[in-house]
Parts: structure tokens; C-alpha cells; sequence
């Protein structure tokens, strides 16, 4: 059978494989610590759950109109309105996932041989989304000393003429880290009459320090936000997220969204109406608490191992650190921390090239019992690798 050339270019999720290892071992009777999920290792919430069940039982189970059902649009509204920021419902897509939400706006935003700028390292579906349609993600390396975040400088030298736009995250997977705000201004402010910022804020709530602000929104009124239920709302399998799009954009995303999807999960969308309910937000707010001890106790776990963490994440629930002081490439350590050791993390070389080979992300996914058990094996490890 032919198949289109893009596949070839389409890489694998090492940490599929790395997950596909880790199943043997527990299949061959091994206890093994997950540190490489990026979902959240509660269940749904229960409020959340009920009226998922409730919309079941009452025969909610038919299309929905493309954008999603009004209350729940309203329900996202209101949430950007307690952050004193004022998002028309009109405005608000729902979608399946923050990931039906890529394909919608790589599909309305980008011709063939058009490229977005992305981070490098980056969440790398997004290659994916932009090969879907013909077009190309160009990398842009992102440093440690700018909190592995782009500066409007470097956006502005990539910007080359094919670039209509840029994707960038905050917090950012696989580095936990926010734009600063200030930084955030320039990129703003130098986009504008440029192209388009889409800004991934799928993390959003899932923040640990003292955030300098909510949501690009704040900011720059006209930029495009995605945004998912699955991390902080907790709701990966249910396939939800939503994006906002400026006035402009709002009839050729509700064609594509037509005919793409007909209309988003509709039982997920009655749920999900619940996520904004005062007891989910407060059942929200206490994973987020316990997210925030994990992140303590891993970062200083991993750095008393010497795995240094070159920038501590702002929110997600990722640690991005420098494994080199086991004198061995990334892609090796955690191969080799699975095997022997079996404690499974993600290798950098998921998410991009620049210093892949030394990096490695650690999900604080899994409680603080099981981060213990982790450090006590990566002890091990360390002494072993560091032995040759
Ligand atoms: C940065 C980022 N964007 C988008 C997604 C897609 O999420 P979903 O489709 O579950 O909403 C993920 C998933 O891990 C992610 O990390």
C-alpha cells in the first residue's frame, strides 16, 4: 500500500516504548514507579463523574452543535470572568481535547509551506498538527537562562517569511516553566499585525509559585488560547478542551469544526459543566495543593542525588533535569533506570534535539510514597552508573 510522505517524517513517542517495557516488567511481577505519565494520576472528580452519569441516564447522547452546548460555553466564560478577564461565550470553542483543538487551528490558520514557530524542547505533537496540514513547525531553541522559554528577540530573528505565527505554552511540557509576563508583553506586542499567538495554557491552574498572571488573555485580548479539562479539571480520557479565537476566526473554525468533528463528546461536555461547580473547584484546588508538595519533595530529591533541575518549573507537573552527572545520554539513563532499576521517566529526545541528550522529565503523576520508593532506586541507580 502507497502512504502519504508525512508518516515518514512522523516520530515515535520513545516513552510509548519505554511504557510498552515498563508493562513487561510489571507483567513479569516487578513494582514499577511511573514518573513519565503527563496525566494526573486522581480519578475524575466526583461532581464531575455524577453529572457525566446524570446526562447518560437522561439520554444525552446525541450531537451537540459544533462549538459545544451553550451552558457549558457560558460555564468557560464565567471562569475567564472570575480571573477579570472577559471572554464572550461566542468566542469559545469547545473541542475534543486541547488536541482536537491543535488539528482545528493548524487547519484554519496555516496554507501548505507555511510554517509556526514552536519551542525546542516542546511539546511535540505539535510538529504533528502543523504536518497534518502541509505546513512545518520551525524549532526555536529555548535556554535555560531564559526560563527555557523564547524571548521576543529570538521570535522576531526566526521570523522568517513563510512564519505566520507562533505556538508557544505556559507552563510549558516538558519544562513546567511560564513566559514572564514582561517577556510576554514584547512577544505580544511584536507579534501584533505580524500573525498569530497561539498560546497553549493547558497547564493553567496547575501553577505552584505566585503567578504574574492567569492567562495571555490578560495581556493581549486578541491572542488564541487552548485550553484542555484534562489536567487541571482532571479529565483526560473524557476528551475535552476548548480554545478562544478572536471575532475574526469564529466562522471558519465553526465550518472546520463541522465538519471535522460534528460536534465535541457531547456526555464529556454535560460533565464537564460540573468541573466549574464550587465543590470540583475545591476538590481542584486540593490536588493542586498535593501537586505542590510532590514538586517540592522530587525537585529536592532529585537535585540531593545530584540530578540537577537547571530552572525549577513554575506549574504542569514536570521536572526537566540534567541527568549528565551519571555519566550517562538520556535516552540510555532512563532506558537503563527502567530496566534495572525500574523507575520510568521520559527521555529529553521526546521533545525536541537541543541538549535532549542530557535531559530527562520526571512527572510528579504518581503520591509521595511512590516518590520516595523513586528516589531510593534512583540512589541506586546513580551509584551504579557513576561506577561505569
Ligand atoms: C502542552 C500540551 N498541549 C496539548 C496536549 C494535549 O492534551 P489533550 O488533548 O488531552 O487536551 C498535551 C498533552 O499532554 C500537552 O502536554
Amino acid at each position: 500500500m502507497k502512504m502519504a510522505d508525512r508518516l515518514s517524517r512522523i516520530q515515535p513517542f520513545r516513552v510509548m516504548e519505554l511504557l510498552a517495557r515498563a508493562a513487561e516488567h510489571e507483567a513479569a511481577g516487578h513494582k514499577v514507579v511511573h514518573l513519565e505519565v503527563g496525566e494526573p494520576d486522581f480519578d475524575t472528580c466526583e461532581p464531575v463523574s455524577a453529572a457525566g452519569i446524570a446526562a447518560l441516564q437522561r439520554g444525552a447522547t446525541k450531537y451537540t452543535p459544533a462549538l459545544g452546548i451553550p451552558e457549558l460555553r457560558e460555564a468557560i466564560g464565567g471562569y475567564y470572568e472570575q480571573r477579570d478577564v472577559q471572554v464572550d461565550p461566542s468566542r469559545i470553542v469547545v473541542t475534543a481535547g486541547a488536541s482536537g483543538g491543535l488539528l482545528l487551528l493548524a487547519s484554519a490558520l496555516l496554507n501548505p509551506g507555511e510554517k509556526v514557530l514552536v519551542t525546542d524542547p516542546g511539546y511535540p505533537c505539535n510538529e504533528v498538527f502543523a504536518a497534518a496540514v502541509g505546513a512545518e513547525a520551525q524549532k526555536v531553541p529555548v535556554l535555560a537562562e531564559n526560563r527555557y522559554q523564547p524571548t521576543w528577540a529570538q521570535l522576531d530573528e526566526a521570523w522568517g517569511e513563510s512564519v505566520r505565527g507562533a505556538l508557544l505554552a505556559s507552563p510549558a511540557n516538558p519544562t513546567g516553566t511560564l513566559v514572564p509576563r514582561e517577556e510576554l508583553e514584547r512577544i505580544c506586542k511584536g507579534i501584533e499585525g505580524r500573525g498569530f499567538l497561539i498560546m497553549d495554557e493547558i497547564y493553567q491552574g496547575l501553577v505552584y509559585n505566585q503567578a504574574e498572571y492567569d492567562t495571555v488573555l490578560e495581556i493581549d485580548p486578541g491572542a488564541i488560547v487552548l485550553q484542555s479539562f484534562s489536567k487541571y479539571f482532571g479529565m483526560t480520557g473524557w476528551r475535552l478542551g476548548w480554545v478562544v479565537v478572536p471575532d475574526a476566526l469564529v466562522d471558519g473554525v465553526t465550518r472546520l469544526a463541522q465538519n471535522l468533528f460534528i460536534s465535541p463528546p457531547t456526555v464529556a461536555q454535560h460533565a464537564a459543566v460540573a468541573a466549574f461547580s464550587p465543590a470540583a473547584m475545591a476538590e481542584n484546588e486540593s490536588r493542586r495543593v498535593k501537586f505542590a508538595q510532590r514538586h517540592q519533595r522530587l525537585l529536592h530529591g532529585l537535585e540531593s542525588l545530584g540530578l540537577e533541575v537547571p530552572v525549577c518549573s513554575d506549574g504542569a507537573f514536570y521536572l526537566y533535569a540534567d541527568v549528565s552527572s551519571s555519566g550517562l545520554d538520556s535516552m540510555t539513563f532512563c532506558t537503563r533506570l527502567l530496566d534495572e532499576f525500574h523507575v520510568a521517566c521520559t527521555p529529553g529526545c521526546d521533545f525536541g534535539d537541543h541538549q535532549a541528550e542530557r535531559m530527562a522529565r520526571f512527572s510528579f503523576t504518581a503520591d509521595l510514597s511512590e516518590i520516595e520508593l523513586a528516589l531510593e532506586r534512583i540512589a541506586q541507580a546513580m551509584d551504579v552508573f557513576r561506577q561505569g
